[in-house]
């Protein structure tokens, strides 16, 4: 008969607790009485790390948190509210929504990683955050075509030419490209989705251009009701994100680019919730209001419409691996007397 121990496993596969198999370290280690002993300690532990990289990473890692606690004095109320804070964020994620990449959104270091593996180059387009909302079931849509069915939105028409760093143009790029509606929705937020809307797939021709109609895009709310919705409250923080129009550009031999351009003029410009915007990336559109135009650029009320117009230039993959490498460095540099403790 099996019967079941006090952890829950079956009584015929107990076995006894044994360690991982690693032997107490060599050097010497105080008994951490204080503060300073228990940094100490932990240093030389995590100095043992085999992987060079991971072991950098730990060691400013350490550095950073243990000097975050005592700069703070840090309460034990403090910190299991903060324990507390993280299990719900984590607990709070579906194979549909994932609070933690929000969570790291808000507070910069999406952004920031981003910036570091995207440095600023040779007048190349600048990469913005991709966001929880890009889907790859996007619908091929030929030049001039529409990303967005009828009545989604004000009428706006995007081109222009995707060039490298030299100005030649770029000929089979794909493009992808997502928005809003005038509700300030993405297509999944939708329960009814039946297909695509508010986003294409296009392809550049020979001379690296681009064109295809679509609509205005709305400002809107990153999901409040989570531990991070918590969180900007407390901060007193809006959840805003200014309108924008998700762009992602690939080529052979070339860096594939992430970005949104942000048309001038919204009031959460300059606070965006996620820190994607960046002034290179702010475009104008210009208002266009002649009937014949519009009908002939394929609205089918015609009027007026809104031309975003803006070129985009592409690093190749050795142009950007080249700054990667030189960036990094320059940081590690910083880290050298960490590096060798
Ligand atoms: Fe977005």
């Amino acid at each position: 008969m099996t019967v079941l121990g006090d952890f829950g496993h079956t009584q015929d596969t107990v076995k006894a607790a044994v360690s991982n198999g690693i032997p107490p370290p060599s050097f010497e280690m105080p008994l951490p009485d204080s503060p300073e002993i228990i940094t100490a300690n932990l240093l030389k532990l995590v100095g043992q790390t085999p992987n060079p990289r991971l072991k950098f990473i730990y060691q400013v890692l350490v550095k950073h948190i243990h000097a975050f606690v005592k700069e703070t004095n840090l309460s034990t109320d403090e910190w299991m509210a903060a324990i507390e804070f993280l299990t719900r964020t984590g607990q709070t994620c579906t194979p549909l929504r994932q609070e933690m990449i929000l969570l790291s959104d808000v507070l910069g270091v999406s952004a920031l990683v981003d910036s570091l593996n995207n440095p600023v180059a040779g007048g190349a387009t600048e990469n913005s955050v991709l966001g929880p909302f890009y889907t790859d079931d996007a619908e091929d849509v030929d030049m001039g075509e529409s990303i967005a069915s009828e009545g989604k939105g004000d009428y706006m028409y995007v081109e222009g030419r995707i060039l490298t760093t030299e100005g030649k143009p770029v000929p089979n790029a794909t493009i992808e490209t997502w928005e809003t509606d005038h509700n300030g929705f993405y297509d999944t937020q939708y329960a009814d989705r039946s297909h695509p809307d508010c986003r294409g797939r296009l392809h550049t021709g020979e001379d690296g251009s681009f064109g295809y109609r679509a609509v205005v895009p709305c400002a809107y709310p990153i999901p409040g009701d989570g531990p991070v919705g918590e969180l900007l409250l407390s901060m007193g923080r809006h959840n805003m994100r200014p309108n924008h129009l998700h762009m992602m550009v690939e080529a052979p031999g070339f860096h594939k680019l992430v970005t949104a351009f942000y048309p001038d003029g919204c009031d959460y410009l300059r606070s965006d919730a996620v820190f994607g915007v960046k002034k290179s990336l702010v475009v104008n559109m210009e208002q266009v209001d002649d009937d014949t135009e519009a009908r002939k650029r394929g609205f089918p009320r015609g009027g007026s419409f809104k031309l975003l117009k803006h070129d985009i230039i592409l690093l190749t993959e050795e142009q950007s691996n080249a700054i990667r490498q030189q960036v990094i460095g320059e940081i590690e540099e910083l880290y050298t007397p960490i590096k060798k403790a």
